[in-house]
């Protein structure tokens, strides 16, 4: 097949700070995907793009070829609206589990299609795997059929939805090429917009746990993608939030789906809760429902119902104990005084490297893995109280994970006060 263009000259001219043409953006996605752009000339493209940028018209145009290189969903037969969630990803994020049920009792479908963890951030699969008999992977028929019956569906993405990006995820994870704002953004959204939800609301981490570690970051990011967003006919907000500690008081698997179930029962750490009542808000607002207070379903127990009913539809048994790691090592306050710092990358990477995560993507995860925080900043704590608890299968990874650990957390005289950005940061829209 003779080809329209040449990918050393589409290399050519992004390294030379020039603007992609459409011709040459769809071509370039198409042909990697099949084959005919080879790994090296779409990474020597990508990291050309990370350190020149694209302009809007490019990222969009890139973002629909990457669309166009799959399957599309429909919803739209649905009888109620719908709205997602996308998180760019964080330490002890598992705010998918209750809120997809939370907003699914209030009326609104959530069709959320998620990914496993790799790195330091765990993956929602990973998480709901840890539940006895739940299955990840459906089909488009089933999910139908779920989200009109019970409300919310949370499954694998079929390897039919975005290929391009499947491809170009992987290469970008090898090449130093995966900071990037443009890929970042329409890696995402390629997927978000193809998914076919009506309304998406992302959450955008800020710190040293999230892709993003500074707001002015996360700002362009969350720009980038509410644009994108809007311009494809899906309602789309961004609140950035701050991943500079763990959210909730877990990292891991069984830990976190243990904690998400006290939140839908009524309880759990106020980070979490506060987390998710604002996020559902926003969905309901996106999806034309911002008169129904979420709150309400959390209380009376109408959330608790839709996850049960939820982890029943895809072979769960909600109400199966859930595994518990053989092993534990505990960490001390080494001193009296104010928590002021708990570091959520070092603790990310501590939940990992307890068997957690996974570092390559076919390697299996721990479901009972991982580390269960004591405190958060701002309490007072005393010499010789628990601080963290680690968990593992494998007690042979403490020594690793207790590396990891190392000045993760600050104990500073009593008075002392955190300097935190707030959980909520800002809202763009
Ligand atoms: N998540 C994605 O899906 N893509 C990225 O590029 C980064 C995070």
């Amino acid at each position: 097949m003779s080809e329209s263009f040449d990918a050393v000259d589409v290399i050519i001219t992004k390294r030379g700070r020039g603007e992609l043409s459409d011709g040459q953006i769809d071509w370039v996605i198409d042909a990697y995907t099949r084959g005919a752009v080879a790994d090296e000339q779409m990474s020597s493209l990508a990291m050309a793009i990370l350190l020149n940028g694209m302009n809007r018209r490019e990222i969009s145009r890139w973002t629909n070829a990457m669309i166009n290189s799959g399957e599309r969903m429909d919803f739209s037969s649905l009888s109620r609206p719908t709205a997602d969630k996308h998180s760019t990803g964080g330490v002890g994020d598992k705010i998918t589990l209750p809120l997809a049920p939370l907003v699914a009792a209030c009326g609104v479908a959530v069709p959320q299609l998620s990914g496993r963890g790799l790195g330091h951030t765990g993956g929602t699969l990973d998480k709901l795997e840890a539940i006895p008999g739940w299955q990840a992977a459906m089909s488009n028929e089933q999910m139908m059929r779920q989200l009109e019956d019970v409300g919310a569906v949370i499954c694998a993405a079929g390897d039919g939805l975005a290929p391009a990006d499947k491809k170009l995820y992987a290469l970008r994870d090898v090449t130093g090429t995966v900071e990037a704002i443009p890929l970042i953004a329409s890696s995402i959204m390629s997927k978000k917009i193809a998914e076919g939800t009506g309304a998406l609301v992302l959450d955008v981490k800020v710190g040293s746990g999230a892709f993003m570690k500074n707001v002015e970051d996360a700002r362009e990011l969350a720009r980038t993608m509410v644009d994108l967003g809007t311009d494809a006919g899906v309602r789309t907000v961004a609140m950035l939030t701050n991943m500079q500690v763990p959210l909730g008081l877990t990292a891991g698997n069984a830990l976190e789906v243990r904690e998400s179930v006290e939140v839908l029962a009524g309880g759990g750490p106020e980070d979490v809760v506060e987390l998710t009542l604002a996020l559902a808000r926003e969905m309901l607002a996106a999806a034309g429902r911002g008169d129904v207070d979420p709150a309400d379903a959390l209380e009376d127990g109408r959330a608790m119902d839709a996850w049960k009913a939820m982890i029943r539809a895809q072979g769960g048994d909600p109400d199966a104990t859930l595994p518990v790691a053989r092993e534990t090592h505990e960490v001390l306050a080494p001193a009296d005084g104010v928590l002021t710092e708990l570091d959520a990358l070092k603790v990310g990477v501590a939940a990992w490297r307890l068997g957690a995560g996974r570092a390559r993507k076919e390697d299996p995860v721990q479901a009972g893995a991982g580390v269960e925080m004591h405190a958060k900043p701002g309490a007072t704590v005393r010499a010789g109280e628990k601080l963290l608890t680690l968990h593992t299968d494998t007690p042979e990874r403490f020594e690793r994970a207790l590396e990891s650990l190392e000045g993760s957390f600050t104990i500073a005289p009593e008075g002392s006060r955190p300097d935190l950005l707030p959980l909520v940061i800002e809202k763009i829209s």
